[in-house]
């Protein structure tokens, strides 16, 4: 029997919102980060963070973010403590860039502290930028006292950082990049007319993640191989505005990578977990190679990524469903059934890793913590 695998937690509903805490001054969301098993890669939009392409992601169950957003009356600015490290520069920019979205559409001119805790293992060089900005926006909606339903505060995530829109959702979720896709250029300026400022209103409710249903038997996991802790050389953002600008190969993987998303839908219904993993392995691998090409290129992918492809292929070869994908650095996510997920993180562990081997399972949706004020 088939089963809808698993149901993405409600997103302040009543019951999880505490009651009377609309515009509660004080509230904290926990989020998951998320894995892209068919990648974001380039906006057509910088400022409204709109994506090119859809994107699929799972949300693990394990490395949360826990962010508490606190009201001050009088206060000149935002105050944000990361992991109990003061925000500064850039960070502490997108986070009150972040606030005064929301701000705006509270009419409420109030600054906010926020802390925010992640159980990233120190250095694990895994993105929390997914899980942070969906658990800020979360957390701020409700303390600004918006309660926009899930697929608004999808929305709202995605202004943050795009891959936060899909961390609102448990399991497997698809982000849509909305209306006019693909066309591989970067638009935005907001300074337009009113025929434009109704485009971009139109653009922005066009895209919004969404769960994904999925058959249960697959039972996946991802095994998470650290081989490099280190901050990454060139951020995602300026690295796929390069990709976009100059790739010659990133049209190409745009176009392929709608048809890896249909089939990925496709697979995910059916519990084709080789079939998850081919077409994520082949999105990934795709999408480095775009910045490969781009100029001057960009490359995540170091040498112990590589041996790590290969301990991957070594296994497959043994007949274990095991397929790779990366991100915006050099560390590799290993797809796998659960049952696999031991023999595959004592391969990496016995071959190129040197760093944690982490392993995960889907995970919840973002949510409002009530009680603990
Ligand atoms: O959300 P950002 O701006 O950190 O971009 C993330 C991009 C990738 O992680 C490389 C792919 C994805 O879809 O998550």
């Amino acid at each position: 029997m088939r089963r809808e695998h698993p149901s993405p937690a409600p997103v302040l509903s009543p019951a999880s919102r505490p009651a009377g805490r609309a515009g509660a001054d004080d509230a904290t969301a926990v989020a998951h980060p998320n894995i892209a098993l068919v990648k974001y890669w380039g906006k057509r939009d910088e400022r409204l963070v709109l994506p090119v392409t859809s994107s699929l992601s799972m949300t693990l169950d394990i490395l949360p973010t826990t962010t508490r957003v606190r009201l001050v009356a009088g206060a000149g600015r935002d105050e944000a403590t990361l992991n109990g490290v003061s925000a500064t520069g850039e960070t502490h920019r997108r986070i009150t860039a972040f606030l005064q979205l929301v701000r705006e559409r509270a009419g409420d001119g109030r600054r906010a502290v926020v802390d925010s805790t992640n159980t990233v293992p120190t250095g694990a060089g895994l993105a929390s930028s997914a899980s942070g900005f969906a658990a800020l926006a979360v957390a701020a909606a409700a303390a600004y006292g918006l309660d926009p339903g899930t697929t608004a505060l999808s929305r709202l995530a995605r202004r943050g950082s795009g891959s936060a829109s899909r961390s609102l959702f448990g399991g497997f979720a698809v982000w849509h990049a909305g209306h006019d896709t693909a066309t591989g250029t970067v638009t935005g300026t907001g300074t337009g007319t009113a025929e434009e400022a109704e485009a971009e209103e139109a653009a922005d409710l066009g895209s919004y993640a969404e769960p994904v249903p999925a058959a249960a038997g697959m039972d996946p996991a991802l095994v998470v191989a650290v081989v490099d802790a280190g901050p990454k050389t060139v951020s995602s953002r300026e690295a796929m505005r390069r990709t976009v600008s100059t790739s010659p190969l990133y049209l190409p993987w745009a176009d392929s990578s709608t048809r890896d998303l249909a089939d990925m839908r496709t697979a995910l219904r059916a519990g084709d977990l080789d079939a998850v993993g081919e077409i994520a392995e082949r999105n990934a691998l795709g999408m480095h190679a775009t910045m490969l090409a781009a100029r001057p290129a960009v490359r995540y992918l170091s040498p112990a990524t590589v041996t790590v492809l290969d301990t991957v292929l070594g296994l497959r070869r043994e007949g274990i469903g095991a397929y790779a994908t990366m991100d915006a650095g050099p560390n590799v996510k290993i797809l796998c059934r659960r049952t696999d997920a031991p023999r595959v993180a004592q391969a990496l562990r016995a071959g190129a890793v040197r760093g944690s081997v982490l392993v995960a399972g889907p995970g919840p949706g973002a949510r409002l913590l009530g009680g603990e004020r």
